[in-house]
């Protein structure tokens, strides 16, 4: 494939062995322009990248060689979405409705509500039902330059419905254009009739095992992370240490939920075993951020559940400031039903005071970074995966500054060196 005629590419960094950007660098991003419009992309059969730059430069081609015409617009890295939870049965409007009333997310938690009342329809559900719905959201997932996502189990919390949402997730990944970085989290919650202490024995005791089976007999390969909803009210941090540790003896990767609504260490924990993300951390303290920092943890920021749940944005900019790794998630949700990742950065920016820079490195290579792809997505470079959006528009920041017209914007998705969305 060549893509042709464009005027910027938004390279990120230009080299397959940077795996993230902090502090001063994350403003510093590799652009080329060319006022002409002479800029191009070649990207192998293998799709992966062979060549950025003039186009004068770019040396014999192929005779079958595709050609795609950038049309003097923009091209830049799609978006690796670092937390997400695709799967579920159900909606909860009217959840929305009582917190626009005033009800706090852990008042309607205990009212039976929240992840208690989508855990109920999600246990109800098909598989068949689930990949369905799955599927129709990853497609508008696609629509609006998302190519990579972590995405979570968490409404099953019993053996039975945790285990069909893997392989929801694991079947999307292998049979949809959308790659998938699964996580399993059954400590979403302590489910109803159970204790923390119980539903952490059943994770530890019983799925972890299932799940490590399961894993090798050759199934559920895309399940790489293990979560956990560290919060007060939920999993303390010692049960949380406990089933992230359970995980990594099977091979998975620690990246969970902590210090969102009280701080509670969750954070200092996680730095100590080496959790490779901690999404949301509203609450996080001094000590932590220092911790992430040295132990290389990515904080993942989830601009869209701090603003509809009116919580105060996490400290973005001290982390920067401190070379803590910042990325972003759309934290998609039937809490927090927002699963663009444009919206994602312009909340971002305006919430966490982030540059348009910084929130373009958070949702590209640093989100390709906590989930272990730093050196392979998220920047348009030689060798790197062709994973990549080109835009109807003379410069890129037009993405995160008209907040909400991204679907006029995108004109073309590409996974893999394929086109997997072209707009109508
Ligand atoms: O990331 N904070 C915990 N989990 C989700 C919310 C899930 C839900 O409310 O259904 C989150 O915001
Ligand atoms: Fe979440």
């Amino acid at each position: 494939l060549l893509i042709k005629n464009l005027r910027q590419i938004v390279q990120i960094v230009d080299d397959s062995t940077t795996e993230f950007l902090v502090g001063e660098k994350m403003k510093d991003l590799k652009i080329l322009n060319s006022p002409e419009c002479k800029l191009c992309i070649a990207i192998g059969k293998d799709g992966k990248i062979q060549y950025v730059g003039e186009e004068e430069k770019v040396g014999i081609l192929p005779p079958d060689v595709e050609i795609v015409d950038g049309k003097g617009g923009v091209a830049l890295p799609s978006f690796v979405d670092a937390h997400t939870h695709p799967v579920f049965a159900g909606d909860r409007v009217h959840e929305f409705a009582m917190k626009l009333a005033g009800a706090t997310y852990n008042e309607v938690q205990k009212a039976g509500g929240g992840i208690h009342f989508t855990t109920e329809k999600t246990r109800a559900a098909s598989e068949e039902q689930l990949y369905g719905d799955l599927e129709k959201i990853l497609s508008r997932m696609l629509q609006s330059g998302t190519t990579t996502i972590e995405a979570k189990s968490g409404y099953g919390l019993d053996e039975e419905t945790e285990l069909k949402m893997l392989r929801v997730l694991d079947r999307a990944n292998s049979s949809l254009p959308i790659e998938i970085s699964t996580t399993f989290c059954g400590a979403h919650a302590v489910p109803r009739g159970s204790t923390e202490l119980k539903q952490t024995e059943l994770i530890v005791d019983r799925v972890i095992p299932l799940i490590d089976e399961a894993k090798k007999r050759g199934e559920l390969k895309s399940v790489e992370n293990i979560d956990v909803f560290c919060e007060t009210g939920n999993f303390g941090v010692e049960s949380t240490e406990k089933i992230l540790r359970a995980g990594q003896s099977i091979g998975l990767v620690p990246n969970f939920h902590a210090e969102e609504l009280t701080y509670i260490g969750g954070v200092e924990m996680g730095a100590r075993i080496g959790a490779r993300g901690m999404s949301h951390l509203e609450e996080i303290s001094p000590s932590g951020i220092a911790a992430m920092a040295a132990a290389g943890s990515a904080a993942v920021l989830l601009p869209s559940t701090a603003f509809i749940l009116r919580l105060t944005p996490p400290p973005a900019r001290r982390m920067i400031e401190q070379n803590v790794i910042v990325s972003l998630g759309s934290d998609f949700n039937p809490n927090a039903h927002c699963l663009s990742m444009p919206v994602i950065m312009s909340l971002a920016c305006i919430t966490m005071k982030l540059s348009m820079e910084e929130a373009l490195v958070a949702a590209t290579l640093n989100s390709a970074y906590s989930i272990g792809r730093g050196a392979s997505h998220g920047a348009l470079a030689v060798g790197r995966q062709a994973d990549l959006l080109l835009l109807s528009s003379n410069r890129w920041e037009n993405l995160i500054y008209q907040m909400g017209d991204h679907s006029h914007l995108i004109s073309t998705v590409i996974k893999r060196g394929n086109i997997v969305h072209t707009r109508k």
